[in-house]
């Protein structure tokens, strides 16, 4: 392993494309490979057993591309899959999932609050935030909420409709179990995309937590501790693939990004 290979990043969708950006607007010089499995979306709403499966391929991909670290940019495969791939990959290259920084960052900032959580139906049902949370600090109290409308309407590339996602979110966020929260966990790595509508519902009164930049900053000191941080003094190389072209991500990796985005279609093997 060297400290000039690319940093693997993958999502069920465009999801991943909030932490790919927040990793290459914290460190500009790194090669990226994004992979967005986007045949199989919504991982969300899928089995454990199943979302295994895909990840895995994913990381037979991303370690045939020569990855020094793979980033799991997405919740529902880390809550699902997370110790599968460990296993799978054997200490070959580290791996780091968007829940063990997100809690960490919950317990610095929150350590005696009432929390609130969004995300997909798998990592609700999965209780892996409160499992953790429970283990590391019993007086934070966690409420958390399946809101499966969301991702569909981010990758049907509706998210631009305010109407629409303002109704969507009121019926999610006003729902009683919901109430007296003191912080909200975004726990989908689509719906910092629907940001500035969820701090709208809130008055802008209630802090809204996302792996993006949390996940740049522990992904930055992992490689720095393993002295894996490329040394390149010119912008990092940043490769996408997807296991089916949709419009929507190729419109949102070009807003992203500010620039035209090329995506290259591979069908991964055996899932
Ligand atoms: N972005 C994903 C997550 O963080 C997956 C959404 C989905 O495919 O359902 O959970």
């Amino acid at each position: 392993m060297n400290s000039q290979q690319s940093i693997g990043i993958f999502d069920s969708g465009i999801g991943g494309l909030t932490v790919a950006h927040a990793i290459t607007e914290k460190l500009p010089h790194e090669n990226i490979i994004y992979f967005g499995d986007t045949a199989h979306l919504p991982y969300g709403d899928k089995s454990a057993e199943t979302i295994q499966r895909y990840c895995l391929s994913i990381i037979d991909f991303l370690l045939a591309q020569h990855c020094k670290v793979i980033v799991v940019a997405c919740n529902s495969a880390t809550a699902s899959a997370y110790e599968a791939m460990q296993d799978y990959l054997q200490n070959r290259i580290p791996l780091i999932g968007v829940i063990d920084p997100v809690i960490n960052e919950c317990i610095k900032k929150f350590p005696q609050k009432n929390l609130g959580l969004i995300g997909t139906k798998r990592t609700v049902e999965s209780k892996v935030f409160e499992k953790k949370i429970q283990a590391l600090a019993k007086d934070i109290k966690l409420k958390a909420l399946a809101t499966p409308l969301l991702v569909p309407i981010i990758e049907e590339n509706f998210h631009s409709h305010e109407k629409l996602v303002d109704e969507a979110l009121k019926l999610y966020l006003s729902q009683a179990s919901l109430q007296n929260i003191d912080g909200l966990i975004l726990a989908c790595t689509h719906y910092p995309i629907l940001k500035s509508r969820i701090a709208a519902f809130y008055e802008h009164k209630i802090p809204l937590l996302d792996a993006g930049e949390i996940t740049a900053n522990a992904l930055a000191k992992q490689l720095e501790e393993n002295g894996l941080l490329n040394p390149q003094v010119i912008q990092g190389q940043r490769d996408f693939f997807v296991s089916d072209l949709t419009p929507a991500f190729a419109q949102m990796a070009n807003e992203f990004f500010g620039e035209k985005i090329v995506l290259t279609v591979t069908n991964l093997t055996g899932n």
